[in-house]
């Protein structure tokens, strides 16, 4: 690990026009600097450069990041690499990582003794499966050749209340509890997986932070997870990411489904690129790290359901996480299979192709979105278009990919008869939010306006950082992508007095917020919010944060004013103060 402060120093140290200026030529264009992106092809400009805020991003293919990340995607360095690169030329030495707290200094040391315990566990499981022939033969039974079963470190743990003394002799130990492995109750310690085929889930750095166990055919639970730890959250783990991460590069693909058994028969049967969450709902966190693994544009992600009552409320829901994330030039798609069958079912019984026939064919975001808006309302008379133009907004507004989101708005306008004009007036940002109200932006292309108050604050944010002081915190919506990334944005703010935006991507590197905090800065240059503006900008984004929260207060009381009269008072008061408000507004 590198300091922070290293970082910091070192992006402010070197200028991002010289490191990409050696690969690419650029030419001044007013404030910025443009040239030919290197990512894609193309033959006009589009990939700019801000020497002001220290990143690049290309307008063409959403390529976007700080010095650090250019070298990384250009160079196709990793990480600490790309550092020593950059710190090399302007003469600075990469030091050893400290910690910066005695709590962080003790935190890394945990993981590091919890990652070896977990490491030394699964080397037991595996080696305990030689030695079960009840598991081998369940497994040879599933189709498991031990090849695969070698390949993602399959193991056995034994049937033994305390199976895991072999490997550890010291059993009491407090971290075999801390990470799982172990259990405590009652003044007794035993093994939390027993009689159980262990699946070891990997994370980024390729670290066993996890395990999956699984009973030997029937039995309650089927799959015992572990539990949450300092090295494991469900949440934001990826199982088989490292070993499908070449062949999603070289197939431009990844698939998502929802069984280890899933992965494992996928990969055996050549069709490696399929990788599964952790028994857990989509999380923005999953979609997010999917979408930065699949460099290329034109490369997809692909989810894949089961065809049941269950498994099209998953999909429905991992749409819902996506419509933020998606992007002008990775489609993602949604397979729903056949009711009864999953991954492992369909590849074992019609092989390889069956199945990559059905991810040809499998409904992309769009389409996926009007076909279920469409189904819930009657496009024949006024009141169900009324309807299907309500709910579709709802949805369209959460998509950020600007060419996507005209897209969508084209395919609905015919189907609610009106014109693709009145959809975009219909759907229109909210009222008073950020439009740069300075001249108009030189580019030919259109500001991209923001579709929420949210939305909107964490694009000033980005534009002057130091306006997150006064961010109205509690207004902001729960349910918005950005609340937590601005969230963080205004911690990041308060403890370090200005964090440039090429240090703020640094911050975000890898996290739920990245792309976020991408599409928003790419948002930025290209509407070329300065700072005057964007403080303009923000105290009109948190009045209108003030006039939903009324409205809300509002529609609340006239709830229960039915009920009680002597609310109406308090209605009328509020009512008033919502025209105070909107007095307010420039
Ligand atoms: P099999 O083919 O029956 O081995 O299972 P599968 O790989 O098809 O998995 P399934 O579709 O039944 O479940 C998908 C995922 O949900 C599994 O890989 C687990 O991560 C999780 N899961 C399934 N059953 C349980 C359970 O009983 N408890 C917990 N905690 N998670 C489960
Ligand atoms: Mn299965």
């Amino acid at each position: 690990m590198i300091p922070d402060s290293f970082k910091q120093d070192l992006l402010n140290r070197v200028d991002i026009v010289d490191v990409v200026g050696k690969y690419v030529q650029l030419k001044k264009a007013g404030a910025n600097y443009s040239g030919l992106c290197p990512f894609h092809d193309e033959k006009t400009p589009s990939f700019t450069v801000s020497p002001a805020k220290q990143f690049y991003h290309c307008f063409g293919c959403q390529k976007h990041g700080n010095a650090i990340g250019f070298l990384m995607d250009y160079g196709g360095m990793g990480y600490v690499d790309a550092v020593k690169e950059l710190a090399a030329t302007v003469g600075m030495q990469v030091p050893a990582w400290q910690p910066r707290t005695p709590e962080e200094a003790k935190r890394q040391e945990r993981e590091t003794d919890l990652a070896a315990l977990m490491h030394q566990a699964m080397e037991f499981y595996r080696a305990q499966l030689k030695h079960a022939p009840r598991a081998i033969e369940y497994l040879k039974r599933r189709g498991l050749s031990g090849e695969t079963a070698a390949r993602f470190g399959v193991g056995y743990a034994p049937d033994d209340w305390q199976g895991l003394k072999a490997a550890f002799p010291d059993y009491d130990n407090a971290a075999l509890v801390e990470c799982g492995l172990v259990i405590e109750g009652e003044g007794k310690r035993y093994d939390r997986f027993r009689d159980r085929v262990m699946f070891p889930i990997f994370n980024r750095r390729d670290v066993v932070v996890g395990f999956g166990g699984r009973v030997l055919g029937e039995g309650e639970p089927k799959y015992l997870n572990s539990p949450e730890t300092p090295l494991f959250q469900k949440g934001q783990e990826i199982y088989g990411l490292g070993h499908a991460r070449d062949a999603m590069r070289e197939a431009g693909r990844a698939l998502v489904v929802e069984g280890y058994m899933d992965v494992l028969a996928l990969a055996q049967h050549g069709l490696r690129y399929a990788v599964a969450t952790l028994g857990t709902a989509t999380t923005p966190v999953h979609v997010t790290r999917l979408l930065r693994e699949l460099r290329e544009p034109g490369a997809e992600l692909v989810f894949c359901f089961d065809g049941d009552a269950a498994g099209r409320k998953a999909a429905w829901r991992a749409l819902e996480v996506c419509l933020p994330l998606a992007t002008d030039t990775n489609p993602i798609r949604f397979l729903l299979l056949p009711e009864g069958e999953d991954p492992d079912t369909l590849v074992r019984a019609h092989g390889r192709q069956d199945v990559e026939r059905r991810i040809a064919d499998a409904q992309t975001l769009s389409s996926y979105l009007l076909g279920e808006l469409r189904a819930q309302a009657d496009l024949a008379n006024a009141e169900g278009r009324s309807r299907f133009l309500v709910a579709a907004k709802a949805l369209v507004q959460r998509l950020n990919a600007p060419v996507l989101r005209m897209q969508v708005v084209r395919a609905i306008a015919p189907l609610a008869q009106v014109t693709p004009e009145d959809v975009e007036r219909l759907f229109a940002p909210l009222e008073g939010a950020a439009r740069a109200r300075t001249a108009p932006p030189a580019r030919t292309r259109a500001p991209l306006a923001a579709s929420t108050a949210e939305q909107g604050l964490l694009r000033c944010v980005l534009a002057d950082p130091s306006l997150a002081r006064g961010l109205a915190d509690e207004l902001l919506d729960e349910s918005a992508p950005e609340t937590a990334a601005l969230r963080s944005l205004a911690a990041e703010v308060a403890a370090d007095n200005a964090p440039s935006p090429g240090m703020l991507l640094e911050r975000f590197r890898g996290g739920a917020h990245e792309l976020l905090v991408h599409r928003a800065q790419a948002a930025v240059l290209e509407s070329q919010l300065d700072a005057e503006s964007a403080a303009h900008e923000f105290t009109q984004l948190q009045i209108a944060l003030r006039i939903r929260h009324k409205h809300r207060e509002i529609e609340a009381l006239k709830d229960r004013v039915g009920r009680d009269s002597a609310l109406n008072a308090e209605l009328n008061l509020r009512i008033k103060e919502l025209h105070q408000l909107k007095g307010q507004r420039s």
